[in-house]
């Protein structure tokens, strides 16, 4: 199963990211967006971080531009139906990647990998709309996609020995260090992360101690990059408030239930850095705790 030309679906923040990857490692990479705008915005965010590589001395400016010549933007799927690996990063909805994957497994021919980017959902639910679920996979990858050297490698029941190894070693050929999981809700990271997050903001909820208390406790006593406030304002509280619901849904246990405080501030449109104000005011510099939340 030799894979030469990668095929992406969604150029937002983990698609652009994805393709990125895929041809700074050599690929050919033709990504699909819905429409011209989008897909002008996600080629510009792969453009701007390989500029801003090229200035700091990273990145040589020829890589660059063989970069980019690897890269096709598209906005019909059919495009991709000459991809030997297909790699969704579409919304986290279920329905939205059930009709890509129809499309895609007409228009795509047999030998085609399908790997989803998806967070919380079924691989298997969505491999079973599918004429190819063995050759079907999760590649989880990690935000910012160029930057974190973590690729989940995700199995479902389904899934042939054969494309879980061409879909490991494709993670390899990108740099990447895969780690295989089984396609059990959240895979390894989120289950053990999300109810850390949540945690959190129980923790906030009871008093236990402020906003920035919490960031330094876990940073300087547990030795983490970034305390779990950062990090929730960093994912987004939308993504973390759709993903625990899934969980909940999932395994009914309280410990991945959104508490309150994560659905109010979702509902006021507090959804961290993306919209500059979460569980920090990034519209200060540097940010400040965000007043009132509790
Ligand atoms: N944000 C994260 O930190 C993160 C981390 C790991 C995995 N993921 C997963 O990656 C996926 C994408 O998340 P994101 O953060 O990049 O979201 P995003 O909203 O930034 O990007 C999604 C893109 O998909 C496009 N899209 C929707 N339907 C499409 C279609 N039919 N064809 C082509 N493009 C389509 C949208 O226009 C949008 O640009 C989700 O499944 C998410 O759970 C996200």
């Amino acid at each position: 199963m030799a894979i030469r030309k990668v095929g992406v679906v969604g150029c937002g923040l983990m698609g652009s990211g994805i393709a990125q990857v895929c041809a700074e490692a050599g690929y050919d990479v033709s990504v699909r967006e819905v429409s011209d705008d989008l897909l002008k915005k996600g080629l510009g965010r792969i453009e701007s971080f390989l500029k801003k590589g090229v200035e700091k001395g990273k990145i040589a400016p020829e890589k660059m531009r063989d970069v980019l010549g690897r890269l096709r933007g598209t906005t019909a799927l059919a495009d991709l139906s000459g991809s030997d690996i297909v790699i969704e990063a579409v919304v986290e909805s279920l329905d939205a990647k059930r009709e890509v994957y129809q499309a895609l497994d007409k228009a795509c021919p047999a030998h085609t990998i399908f790997a989803s980017n998806t967070s919380s959902l079924s691989i298997t639910e969505m491999a079973a709309v599918t004429k190819r679920p063995d050759r079907f996979v999760g590649l989880h990858f990690f935000n910012p996609v160029p930057l974190m050297k973590l690729v989940e490698v995700v199995r479902s029941p389904l899934t042939s020995k054969e494309s879980l190894e061409a879909a490991y070693a494709f993670a390899k050929t990108l740099g990447k260090t895969p780690v295989k999981a089984g396609d059990k809700t959240g895979f390894i990271v989120n289950r053990l992360l999300v109810p850390y997050l949540l945690d959190a903001i129980r923790a906030l909820e009871e008093g236990v101690g402020s906003v920035p208390d919490v960031d330094e406790g876990m940073r300087l006593g547990c030795g983490h990059p970034m305390g779990p406030f950062t990090l929730l304002d960093f994912v987004g509280l939308d993504t973390t408030y759709y993903i625990a619901n899934i969980m909940f849904e999932e395994f009914k246990e309280k410990r991945f239930a959104p508490p309150p405080l994560l659905k109010r501030m979702v509902q006021a449109g507090l959804h961290g850095k993306k919209t500059s104000k979460g569980f920090y005011d990034y519209s200060q510099d540097p940010p400040v705790p965000t007043a009132g939340l509790v």
